[in-house]
């Protein structure tokens, strides 16, 4: 199955200056260094490949919610610092996103560099997906393409992903590419058995994807508060634990669903936790306590699967030949509650024949941060939080769809 988009591999763009959008909303410390540089390395592929074509490369891209207004807290400086870094090459920043000094800095940088242009929210039309925004932003650029690398972001209808594909003919980066193909295939031509496994706080921000993988999973795995809910629409007395308790027609058309697919023992395809660890506070100085699921004290607080779930788990992923994981399985910012989490991370990195697919803000900070290869342990991490459970979902992608279609 290919991109059905054209790319950087696609077009001529030998010598051109190339206006690159990128997802670079990193976590930064309060210093204002960069606490996370996973989304900068996971741009270089294509940056790369634009330098050695001879692109001039002028790079664009958001960092958190500034509201349409600049504020130094967001500034993308820092950013351009650790590109810098990474590629080992200088990178020009300009304290302008559009107008006449950042024109004349790209005019003025030498043919084969790198430009990264200020934060795209400190103005309010790019959220705004304004067209005379995006008008400006080309020609500020001066380029002869737009490529489209941020996939963290193309679930936005925004200027820099949308209105500019208006101003220049606009083409995928290897980055982009690489997302779509890799979480389509394992959604829609998976090597079998498929397992899901699923976590994270809520059922409710995950429905698209726990209905999409109910279609497609030969198994699903649920653990974090996500399974608290499960365990409470079960009638299981959940003690203190967080779970949503409005998503009972919800969880009935989810079950009612796999029931329909594979018969009555609904419970070995959609597996939840037969025991959980429990503390009485989510704090560092908690010790973990393992009970049955149908044991929980009132006051209770499940924070991670259970030890017996664990096992029961890792069978799951050993047995399965691609695993789609999106959600950790426990409170995994506390190494003691991050057990369940780190025993799938070490089934998954110990079987690289294993192909895993990792997505969801939480998740990925997780395994980069469990991960000594950062991340390159397993087979495909994702840059992308909401955008990568829109495209599991099955939805379509606005930063993607106005893209150039490949050629047939
Ligand atoms: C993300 O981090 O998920 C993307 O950069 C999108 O950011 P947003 O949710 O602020 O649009």
């Amino acid at each position: 199955m290919g991109f059905f988009k054209q790319t950087i591999n696609t077009v001529p763009l030998q010598g051109q200056t190339v206006l690159l959008r990128v997802d670079y909303n990193l976590p930064l410390n309060e210093d204002g260094t960069v606490a996370d540089d996973f989304r900068v390395r996971a741009s270089l592929p294509t940056v790369k490949k634009l330098l050695a074509d001879g692109c001039k490369v002028v790079i664009i891209s958001h960092l958190g919610r500034p509201d349409g207004k600049p504020n130094p807290k967001f500034t993308l400086e820092p950013a351009a610092a650790r590109l810098a870094e990474l590629l080992g090459e200088p990178v020009r920043f300009v304290d302008q996103t559009i107008g006449d000094k950042a024109r004349m800095a790209v005019k003025r940088a030498p043919g084969r560099s790198v430009i990264v242009l200020e934060n795209l929210r400190f103005d309010k039309r790019e959220e705004e997906n304004d067209p005379g925004f995006a008008k400006e932003l080309a020609k500020t650029s001066g380029a002869g393409y737009f490529v489209q690398d941020g996939f963290g972001v193309v679930h936005r209808a925004h200027a820099s992903t949308d209105a500019i594909t208006m101003e220049l003919p606009s083409v995928a980066g290897l980055l982009l590419e690489k997302e779509c193909t890799t979480i389509t295939k394992a959604m829609k031509s998976p090597e079998r058995p498929l397992l899901a496994v699923l976590g994270g706080a809520k059922v409710s921000d995950k429905i698209g994807v726990i209905e999409a993988l109910t279609g497609v999973a030969d198994k699903i795995v649920i653990g974090g508060a996500m399974a608290n809910t499960f365990l409470g629409y079960k009638g299981f007395s959940m003690g203190k634990s967080v779970r949503e308790d409005d998503l009972n027609e919800t969880i009935d058309r989810i079950y009612a669903a796999e029931t329909k697919k594979v018969g009555k023992n609904v419970d070995e395809f959609i597996v939840l936790p037969t025991d959980v660890a429990v503390a009485d506070a989510i704090d560092s100085t908690e010790k973990r306590r393992n009970v049955a699921v149908d044991s929980l004290a009132l006051d209770d607080i499940a924070l991670d699967i259970g030890d017996a779930t664990i096992e029961t788990f890792s069978r799951a992923v050993l047995e399965a030949k691609t695993v789609i994981w999106n959600g950790t399985l426990g409170y995994a910012t506390l190494p003691e509650f991050a057990h369940g989490s780190a025993r799938v991370a070490l089934a998954l990195a110990t079987h690289p024949e294993i192909t895993s697919v990792i997505g969801g803000g939480d998740t990925v900070d997780f395994v980069i941060d469990w991960d000594a290869r950062k991340g390159a342990s397993f087979s495909h991490v994702s840059t992308g939080g909401g955008a990568s459970l829109e495209l599991m979902a099955g939805k379509k992608l606005p930063g993607v769809e106005s893209l150039l279609d490949a050629k047939r």
